[in-house]
Order: C-alpha cells, then sequence, then structure tokens
C-alpha cells in the first residue's frame, strides 16, 4: 500500500535547500542501510542539531529490504522526536543513484520524500528524457527530484567509470529548463568510493567550474557526490588490525568546507561511514578474539560512526546548530 512521506514524519528537501543556501552551509546526506548506521545519524544528527538526509542506495534498499526501510525511516522520525525532547531535526528520506522511472515510482510510494535519478551515463538529450518524466511523476506527491550532469570517476553501484566527465557548465541551463530538476547533482574533481586518489597527490575540487555554473544558475541547488575525505587514521586502524585497504586519499575536508559555503547545498557521504565502522569493529575483535555478541563489536561502531558525522556536521559541512533556523 503506497504511503505519503508526510505520513512518515519525513520532509522533503525544498526548505532544507532554501535555509542551507541563505546560511551558506550544506546538508548532509548520509547514507545507510543497517539500524547501527541509522541510529548514529539520528543521533549525531539530533546532538548537534543538523537536518539530514537518509539516502538509500538501490543496493541499500535491496539488502535492508523495501518494507523494512520505510518502517525504518518512520522509526527514525520517532527516534529523533525522542531523544530530541520532542524538538524534532527535520529528516528526509531520499533515493541515491535512482536508475530508472521505475525505482524512484516505487520509492515514492514508499514514502521516500525525495528521489535522485541519474541519467548522467545517457547523451544529454536521453538523460533530459528521463529525468523530466520522473519529475513531472514525482511533483505531484511533492517529492523532491535531484538530477545529474556529468560523470564521476570511481564506483557507485555497479557501475564503475575509470575518469571524470566533468560538469559542462554551458549545459546546465537547457538541463534545469528540459528537466525542472529541484536540485543538480555535478562532477567537479570528486570521485565515489575509498579509493578516490593517489597518496602524493593533491586532488582538487574544480572551484572554477563549480563558480561557472553558478553564474549561469544562480541560487540553484548543487549536490557534491563522492564526498568522503578516507580519514588515514581509521584506514591505518583497518590495517593495523588484520585488513588490507589499499593506500588511497580523499577529498580535503577544507575544500568541501568551502564548497557549502557556496551553492552546494547537499553533500553525499558513505564511504567514510563504512571506514569507521570498519576500524571499529576490527579493533574490538582484535582486542577481544572471544567476543562473539554481535553488540560488543557494533556498539563500538555505532558510536565511532556518531563521532564522524559530529565532526562532519560541525566541521565540514556547517550544517550544525541549523535544523530549527
Ligand atoms: O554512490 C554510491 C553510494 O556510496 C552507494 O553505494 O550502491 O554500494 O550502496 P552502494
Ligand atoms: P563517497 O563514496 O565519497 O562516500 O560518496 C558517496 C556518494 O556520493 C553517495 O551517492
Ligand atoms: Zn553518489
Amino acid at each position: 500500500m503506497a504511503v505519503k512521506f508526510t505520513d512518515l514524519g519525513l520532509v522533503n528537501t525544498k526548505e532544507m535547500f532554501a535555509k542551507a543556501m541563505k546560511g551558506k552551509y550544506a546538508i548532509p546526506a548520509f547514507n545507510f542501510n543497517n539500524m547501527e548506521q541509522l541510529q548514529a545519524i539520528i543521533m549525531a544528527c539530533t546532538e548537534t542539531q543538523s537536518p539530514v538526509i537518509l539516502q538509500v542506495s538501490k543496493g541499500a534498499r535491496s539488502y535492508a529490504n523495501e518494507t523494512l526501510l520505510r518502517y525504518m525511516a518512520q522509526g527514525a522520525v520517532e527516534y529523533a522526536k525522542e531523544i530530541g525532547k520532542g524538538r524534532n531535526i527535520p529528516i528526509a528520506l531520499h533515493l541515491d543513484h535512482g536508475d530508472s522511472f521505475e525505482t524512484c515510482k516505487s520509492c515514492i510510494e514508499y514514502g521516500f520524500s525525495s528521489v535522485m535519478i541519474d541519467g548522467s551515463h545517457h547523451p544529454f538529450e536521453k538523460n533530459i528524457e528521463e529525468t523530466r518524466k520522473v519529475v513531472e511523476y514525482a511533483h505531484k506527491y511533492n517529492v523532491t527530484v535531484e538530477g545529474e550532469l556529468g560523470v564521476l570517476a570511481g564506483i557507485e553501484d555497479d557501475v564503475k567509470a575509470e575518469e571524470h566527465t566533468y560538469t559542462r557548465p554551458e549545459e546546465v541551463e537547457a538541463f534545469l529548463k528540459g528537466t525542472g530538476v529541484d536540485s543538480l547533482a555535478i562532477s567537479i574533481g570528486t570521485s565515489h568510493g575509498a579509493y578516490k586518489f593517489k597518496p602524493g597527490t593533491d586532488p582538487k575540487i574544480r572551484l572554477d567550474i563549480l563558480r561557472e555554473i553558478e553564474k549561469r544558475i544562480p541560487g540553484f541547488t548543487i549536490v557534491l557526490h563522492g564526498a568522503s575525505s578516507v580519514p588515514q587514521n581509521l584506514v591505518k586502524q583497518i590495517n593495523e588490525t588484520g585488513g588490507k585497504m589499499k593506500d588511497a586519499i580523499g577529498i580535503g575536508e577544507d575544500q568541501l568546507r568551502e564548497a557549502a559555503k557556496s551553492a552546494v547545498c547537499k553533500i553525499n557521504i558513505d564511504s567514510d561511514g563504512r571506514i569507521a565502522m570498519t576500524a571499529a569493529i576490527r579493533k574490538v575483535l582484535m582486542e577481544h578474539p572471544e567476543e562473539f555478541d554481535p553488540r560488543k563489536y557494533l556498539g563500538p561502531a555505532r558510536e565511532a560512526l556518531k563521532e564522524l558525522y559530529k565532526h562532519k556536521t560541525v566541521n565540514v559541512l556547517g550544517s550544525a546548530g541549523h535544523a530549527f533556523d
């Protein structure tokens, strides 16, 4: 049975983005697919009073089960109310990298308040056509839509791109006009996954392209994917506790802080959470090989995740303290 996102206590991204644009910060979009991740996100964002986007990929949806996810999101809203002592932070539920109209439609029926249709791998006209179809449907239910222009390097779901294709600023106006999207993900040098850049390199977000895009569509919400920073201390912790992560670096947090002050109003972070969780679990199991109660390692992993998310909202995205603006 279809459910409206408002009945789950969720909000769409419209007001969040308007406030983020004005306040010069970005809303965190944290991916989740299990209870501990969801708890950590809600705890961190409630404690720091940050609005938040709970982000679910197609893979996460099939991992966790779509029905269960719908109740988890509803539970997250109630949990936020409980620990926020009645003052609940704004929470959106967003489909990450929607691959088709059907996936987007299904998510809307399951109570998502926002969807991404990722047609970035299609030729420009086909991307417009597919995105517009989703927008027309989603807007009937007041669900907001993110589209994408340009291709990020790295891995997302099953799709791997070796090289970036930067967003072409000259295409953005026509894309917005042709689709009616509420926000636009762009490719300006960030990259998906934990293995983004080689150590010793100095990866830079192409702020020049961002400025050029902002000039053409002033005040329009921009989204950055692939914004994990791959914390080196946590990678080290993984490798010192029996892990074998390859050497890699991510996007510098100072650069993300800078981008968050611009029209970038949504920043996607998934891999850093995975790394934090794995590092914590490995440490417990290394130090206490006798442990077999999952709560004994998932508990510390949840705590580590919460600290990571708090750090992101306070020091990187600048969204802390803005939940009740
Ligand atoms: O950009 C992709 C996200 O990190 C989701 O990854 O498809 O493995 O859940 P996933
Ligand atoms: P990371 O792999 O850098 O965390 O990016 C996540 C993302 O873009 C989700 O859509
Ligand atoms: Zn992404």
